[in-house]
């Protein structure tokens, strides 16, 4: 009999797959649930695993990881996939298929499963973190295979005695710390304006305060360590921030969006904390890093967001372009404030001991220290070639 170490939110896809490679593979399975900020009952999961014959199951919170070594990097990266989405869902993959591989080989599992369909992009990250970390691993993915409709599942349970009360409404929904992303119904329509059911996260805009709200986030090195003034750690500062933008509406994402297995799919986001948080980095890198690394960075950032997506987080040039990163996050501090109003968002100041703002250079009153004359010789040079280019080729 074989082992398989099978990755378990504790929805209906998963809770199958726990008979389905029992029956099928005729091996035992051991259940592990990954906490990467999902407001879930644990302890009801931890049930339902075991009452759809789990052999043993392990609660893993990955919380603090998942916001210091994959949201940070984010935040730093600017990361938002095709402009507008900062890869909730893709970045927590690999955090899980990590913590699932850690625990196959401390069980000596020969096989890893995951919930993942074979139209998705969940599966590549999984399959690609999983055999990265665990070469010699089978890697099982039951939906992929089994081609089960929602009410076959719940049928297939039945028949197997497994008490099973389907929870899940219209929408597809995956959760984190970093977001929530919402798929299927009928969303699958892209001309169709999300319903007010599909959120859970943020207020109508139309229902939100009639008045503005601020926020002033501190950075250091790029990561944001303060809010309001008080200290706190990542998962905290996120979570205070995913409240506050959302009861103001900030945050709610609705993305036509490229697959990595080519299809296009439409997706609905609430995002709140990411919105803010990518911002207001944004807007503290403004002031502390030169137009050199603004622009180049640039390239660097979208190069990241798309290995993200396409599951490549064990790839090297993940790494590379990490190293490239950081190095330009060292002096990037300072404070941002935003404007929350409504479902918008504004960042309307930002201070830093680091700026490279100098009001004395910028001024257009007497105080001004530029020798405004330096400026003709600058521009002789800098327009040179446009000007001689035009004087040879006038008659052309
Ligand atoms: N499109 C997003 C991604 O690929 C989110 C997928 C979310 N899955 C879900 N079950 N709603 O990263």
């Amino acid at each position: 009999m074989g082992k398989t170490v099978l990755a378990y939110s504790g929805g209906l896809d998963t809770t199958t797959c726990i008979a389905w490679i029992k029956e099928k593979y005729g091996n035992e399975v051991i259940t592990v649930t990954v906490d990467v900020g999902q407001q879930e009952d644990f302890k009801e999961i931890e049930e339902r695993a075991y009452m759809a014959g789990s052999s043993k199951h392990y609660f893993v919170d990955a919380k603090d990881e998942f916001a210091n070594d994959y949201i940070a990097m984010a935040i730093k990266a600017n990361a938002m996939y095709e402009g507008k989405y900062p890869l909730s869902t893709s970045l927590a993959r690999p955090l899980i298929a990590k913590k699932v591989v850690e625990i196959a080989l401390r069980e000596n599992a020969d096989s890893v499963a995951h919930g993942s369909t074979g139209k998705g992009n969940d599966q590549v990250r999984f399959d690609v973190t999983i055999r990265a970390l665990y070469p010699q691993v089978k890697v099982i993915a039951p939906v992929r295979e089994w081609n089960m409709s929602r009410d076959e599942e719940l049928k297939y349970l039945i028949s197997k005695g497994i008490p099973y009360k389907p929870s899940r409404g219209e929408f597809s929904i995956d959760e984190n710390l970093w977001g929530r992303s919402i798929e299927s119904g009928r969303l699958e329509d892209p001309w169709v304006e999300p319903p007010e059911e599909a959120f859970a996260w943020t207020v109508s805009p139309e229902k939100a305060p009639d008045r503005p709200e601020y926020v002033e986030i501190y950075f250091e090195n790029g990561i944001p360590v303060s809010l309001n003034g008080d200290r706190m750690n990542l998962v905290d500062l996120i979570k205070h921030l995913n409240i506050v933008g959302g009861r103001n509406g900030v945050g709610r994402v609705d993305h036509i969006e490229d697959r990595v297995v080519g299809i296009k799919s439409r997706e609905v986001y609430e995002v709140p904390a990411a919105t803010i948080l990518i911002e207001a980095h944004r807007d503290i890198e403004k002031l502390t890093l030169p137009k050199s690394i603004l622009r180049f960075k640039g390239l660097i950032e979208e190069q990241w967001s798309y290995m993200i997506y396409d599951g490549l987080w064990a790839d090297p040039l993940r790494e590379a372009l990490e190293a490239f990163i950081n190095e330009t996050q060292k002096h990037v501090e300072g404070s941002v404030r935003l404007k929350l109003y409504k479902g918008g968002l504004r960042v309307v100041g930002r201070k830093s001991s680091r700026s490279l703002y100098k009001n004395e250079l910028s001024t257009y009153a007497s105080t001004s220290t530029f020798d405004q004359k330096q400026a003709i010789g600058f521009i002789n040079l800098f327009a040179l070639q446009t000007l001689v280019y035009r004087e040879v080729n006038s008659n052309a």
